[in-house]
């Protein structure tokens, strides 16, 4: 069977049994902080699991897109080295909200592999939790499978969580011996001490997860109203196994993919294997994940894409490959997967762009990095030393694009490691610089918990969105050299935050002025920063004013980049977001991510959208 027609049966078998069949979600989901990428089939379905939504269907069955580069479930370390986990994935699933449990979901499985795809038995293995004797039981009692073949395991391998929190329960897996004896496969005396180990011979194939908890915050397990079923078998495994394949890059789901990178590079996938295995699925991750509204960039999930786009481009170094290519093997996908998912065929020229230009960028940088790393490799020979200090990782990562994984990945290969820690450290001290180098110097050496007290009572209390002049006392200042650091009880002065820079005025009392060149926040905290004239203020009485026509000016700038924000997507795309701010009294940045340069006829068309709406004088 091809692997559409695998696909399909599943979904046909699962439909047979009274499943509805629904759309893959996104696999860059948009609503739910918790996850960076889609990372399993019942994601999309979190708040029927505990309670929060009715469902539309009490039975469903989808192939839901998934990425596991980040979080609890992340492959991204074992992907290219062995042939059967991939950062980009489809989940098999069919679920059953409140309706069947452990019986049928069981039967339904065990009839799929061995009836429907004839799976040998006695190639099979089953798992269940170590206190579950209920599904233990069910599978001996429902199924003709060896009963010495039904393990338990502990919470590691036999209880399924999403994440940190949401729903779980215990699970049962389905593994598959593939027999394979060679390379990286391990011979055992008992094959049952295969399962579940370090070994490419047994696959996870299936998980069956009864779910009936909610994992909370502080950890507690709620149990759920109802119980359900939750399961997720891997297709490219599944594919693999029944095309009687070795590895899940030899099935047809990859084998375009696999001869396109051969051809391009001129190096057959027998003679590498593993550049061609990691470009294969990186490409994967990136048409998807672009096509659902990601994109590369400079953090979270953005940078996830971008880590994975200059894994794939370096390995095409290793295959000889100077110029841009991965945007080429994305038309493959559109051809062989673009049935499925329609998305990747709607915005099939889009997605090569953005790969086309990311590509671009790095290649700037690439092989001068390569040459960096490799002095940085002699020079550690030289010395008999196995680990590349943290600046070193650090000036690849800042100067020549190299993201930290990236660094490692090269160094593993050299069998060399990296210090990470020392790395972060490095990381942290350059953002230190950046802090201070574009700010407003500020010395404030000590927390204002303890410096001279006028007064006592609340502080820091906002109330510059309805006044811009009061009376109000001085709670806490202190003097450093000419600058005077000073809270307030309550304050119309805004403090930086949000891109917008903090508020200038005068805050006078009885014998000194000061005015005011910043306030800034700190902890809990409004500081007024300013200079003083007069004497040392003794007495807390006091009368704030912001300097109103700054703050206005301030106030139509950031009002400005709400405008220019709306005005950038309706030109260039609803790609484009936001990716840092800067409002000030007589201008304003903004940062935006795009795959391209802005074209000066874009930028003028933009300009005149934002001109449009200013001119119409709207109340904000
Ligand atoms: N949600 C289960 C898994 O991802 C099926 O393994």
């Amino acid at each position: 069977m091809k692997a559409s027609e695998i696909r399909r049966s599943f979904l046909d078998f699962f439909k047979s049994k009274g499943h509805t069949i629904v759309p893959s979600a996104s696999v860059a989901p948009l609503d739910d902080p918790t996850l960076l990428f889609t990372n399993a089939g019942m994601n999309q379905f979190k708040n029927i699991f505990i309670g929060l939504e009715e469902p539309k269907n009490r039975r469903v069955a989808d192939t839901q897109k998934c990425i596991r580069v980040s979080g609890k479930h992340n492959d991204l370390e074992d992907v290219g080295f062995d042939t059967f986990h991939h950062t980009f994935f489809e989940m098999l699933g069919n679920w059953s909200f409140g309706d069947y449990y452990k019986k049928e979901a069981i039967e339904f499985a065990w009839e799929l592999l061995t009836e429907v795809w004839k799976l040998p038995k006695e190639r099979l293995f089953v798992t269940v939790f170590r206190t579950d004797d209920e599904a233990a039981g069910l599978w001996i009692e429902l199924t003709d499978i060896a009963p010495e073949r039904v393990m338990r395991f502990d919470e590691k391998d036999n209880f399924w969580e999403m994440g940190a929190t949401g729903p779980c329960g215990p699970c049962s897996e389905i593994h598959f011996d593939t027999g394979d004896l060679t390379s990286q496969a391990q011979v055992f005396d008992d094959p049952v001490e295969g399962v579940n180990g370090e070994n490419a011979r047994f696959i996870e194939l299936w998980n069956l997860v009864f779910i009936k908890y909610n994992r909370e915050k502080n950890g507690a397990l709620t149990p759920l109203k109802e119980k359900h079923v939750d399961t997720g078998m891997g297709f490219e495994r599944v594919v693999a196994v029944i095309q009687n394949k070795n590895s899940n890059y030899d099935t047809d789901i990859f084998t375009p993919l696999i001869d396109a990178i051969a051809r391009l590079s001129g190096i057959a996938y027998s003679e590498n294997g593993m550049a061609h295995r990691v470009i294969a699925d990186h490409v994967r991750a990136l048409t998807f994940s672009i096509a659902d509204g990601a994109i590369p960039s400079n953090e979270g999930r953005g940078y996830v894409m971008r880590r994975l786009l200059r894994r794939a481009a370096r390995f095409g170094r290793n295959l000889g490959l100077q110029e841009p290519f991965i945007y080429k093997l994305t038309s493959i996908l559109v051809e062989t997967m673009g049935d499925v998912f329609p998305e990747i065929v709607e915005r099939a020229q889009y997605i090569s762009q953005v790969i086309k230009s990311e590509e671009e960028s790095f290649n700037h940088t690439l092989d001068r990095g390569l040459d960096v790393f490799a002095k940085i490799i002699s020079k550690l020979e030289e010395s008999a030393s196995t680990e590349i200090s943290g600046e070193d990782a650090f000036r690849l990562y800042d100067t020549f694009g190299f993201p930290l994984d990236l660094t490692e990945l090269m160094a593993k290969e050299k069998n060399l490691k990296v210090d990470v820690a020392g790395f972060d450290k490095a990381m942290e001290q350059q953002r230190e610089r950046a802090r201070r180098a574009g700010k407003f110097a500020i010395a404030i050496t000590q927390d204002p918990e303890e410096w001279d007290a006028l007064s006592a009572g609340h502080h820091s209390h906002f109330i510059g969105y309805e006044s811009l002049a009061i009376d109000t006392e001085i709670r806490r200042i202190r003097q450093e050299k000419d600058m005077v650091y000073l809270t307030l009880s309550e304050t119309p002065f805004y403090a930086e935050s949000g891109g917008q820079t903090g508020d200038r005025g005068i805050i006078e009392g009885l014998g000194f002025q000061i005015d005011v060149m910043d306030t800034q926040k700190m902890g809990s905290h409004i500081v007024h920063i300013g200079r003083l004239a007069g004497e040392f203020p003794r007495k807390a009485k006091v009368k704030a004013s912001v300097d109103v026509a700054r703050r206005l000016s301030t106030a139509r700038n950031h009002t400005t980049t709400h405008l220019l924000h709306k005005a950038l997507r309706d030109t260039l795309g609803r790609h484009v977001s936001q990716a840092g701010s800067l409002v000030e009294p007589d201008r304003l940045r903004f940062d935006v991510t795009h795959f391209q340069k802005i074209e000066p006829e874009q930028l003028e068309e933009i300009e005149g959208k934002v001109n449009e709406q200013i001119q119409k004088n709207l109340p904000v």
